[in-house]
């Protein structure tokens, strides 16, 4: 698999992955959005045919309550079903935090999920040393909590 920088010519493709992986989609003005306002962040699997299997799209952002505050933000990984299980989430999110983390001087890195989402879950926590910061209550349109997680980039401030 080759791993790469998302760019504006592959969101077609990635939004349809998007749809393929998760209940939450979004907009194409935010997938663009995002790949030009922050090109470091966001990355894409793609076969040897150039089929895209997977990505992580993500963001940089000051953080509200404190603007000397570096915060990168996971907004959408999805790995294609026949795909899974062979590293490839692992290796875009750790590729999207070294390549923020170059460009921005990161305090630590946020995502939200499901907290019935058992396989992303194991991957933030047990693979990546994420920890659960809050729930979020209701945070997704059925009604489900999330799992506020962060993953500190010079240990808990
Ligand atoms: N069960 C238990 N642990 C798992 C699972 C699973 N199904 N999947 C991954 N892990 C953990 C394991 O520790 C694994 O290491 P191991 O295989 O050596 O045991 C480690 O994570 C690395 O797994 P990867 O192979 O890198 O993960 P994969 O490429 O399969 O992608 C993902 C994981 C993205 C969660 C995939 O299952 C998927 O696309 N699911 C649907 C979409 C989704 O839930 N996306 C995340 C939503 S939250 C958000 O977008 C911010």
């Amino acid at each position: 698999f080759n791993i790469r920088r998302m760019e504006p010519k592959d969101l077609i493709d990635i939004q349809k992955c998007n749809q393929y992986n998760l209940p939450e989609n979004y907009p194409m003005t935010f997938w663009l959005y995002s790949v030009v306002t922050w090109p470091e962040a966001s990355f894409l699997a793609e076969d040897s045919r150039r089929k895209i299997v997977g990505y992580v799209l993500a963001s940089v952002e000051q953080a509200e309550d404190n603007d000397s505050t570096w915060v990168g933000h996971i907004n959408s990984l999805g790995v294609l079903r026949s795909y899974r299980r062979l590293g490839l989430a692992k290796r875009l999110m750790t590729l999207s935090k070294d390549s923020m983390m170059d460009a921005y001087p990161l305090q630590y890195i946020q995502l939200q999920v499901r907290t019935s989402n058992r396989a992303a879950l194991s991957l933030y926590r047990d693979a990546l040393g994420y920890t659960v910061y809050s729930v979020d209550h209701r945070y997704y349109a059925d009604g489900e909590d999330a799992f506020s997680m962060r993953l500190w980039i010079n240990g808990v401030p």
